[in-house]
């Protein structure tokens, strides 16, 4: 069964609080939470701070997507703030460095995932699968929420969920970006797990029955 990751970029920042713990009472069990540096996405959301006092008041799975550029600087301090999983982006550095960040993360006792934008091909992913617990891809380009849902994306979701059931079947494909009562069905189709939603999510009037939605 798929999982839904509501995105807390489009919540309500003045009651935080109070839209995170409504996740939960709502029926989702992950938190998907972008961090954004304004170099390697033209925009700036939230860091190490905010995560810290997110995992103070929930007990979600807190997915960590981090948007920043060379992020091997900071994965020790996302994981220390209390991410469960992170994830990095193959386009944000040399790949050794990637691959030392998702040693890193382990090392730290965190799952770790990479994610792809979207032109980026799923063969860029090969040296990096074994390394992966997630493997995030991106349905818009990372640095905005409410974008259009790529549904071209959809032949990668499949190429990678058939390669990692040979490599390491146990890793989770999650798609961002456009996920919305309409495009979920093809996320799941194609092999995704996780779903993130942001604006879907939040403007959903019926917010338990969208989560059913996109996990039924
Ligand atoms: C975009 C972010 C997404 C964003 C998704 O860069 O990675 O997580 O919140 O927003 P929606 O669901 O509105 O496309
Ligand atoms: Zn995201």
């Amino acid at each position: 069964m798929a999982k839904i990751a509501p995105s807390i970029l489009s919540a309500d920042f003045v009651n935080l609080e109070r839209d995170i713990r409504a996740l939960k009472e709502n029926g989702a069990s992950w938190v998907h939470v972008d961090v954004m540096d304004g170099i390697f996405v033209p925009n700036i959301s939230i860091g190490i701070p905010v995560v810290s006092a997110i995992r103070q008041i929930t007990d979600l799975v807190m997915d960590v997507h981090l948007m920043i550029d060379r992020p091997i600087r900071y994965v020790e301090q996302f994981v220390k703030a209390g991410a469960d999983y992170l994830t990095i982006h193959i386009e944000a550095d040399q790949p050794q460095n990637t691959l030392d960040a998702l040693d890193k993360i382990h090392a730290l006792g965190c799952k770790a995932g990479i994610v792809l934008k979207p032109k980026t091909p799923a063969e860029a992913a090969i040296p990096y699968l074994e390394k992966c617990d997630l493997i995030l891809v991106m349905t818009v380009e990372p640095g905005f929420g409410g974008q259009k849902f790529m549904a071209d994306m959809m032949p990668k979701v499949q190429q990678l969920r058939e390669r990692m059931d040979d490599i390491n079947p146990d890793c989770l494909i999650e798609v961002d970006g456009g996920v919305d009562a309409k495009t979920h069905t093809t996320c799941k189709e194609a092999g995704a797990e996780v779903l993130v939603a942001g604006s879907a999510y939040f403007k959903a009037e019926d917010k338990p029955a969208f989560v059913k939605l996109v996990e039924g």
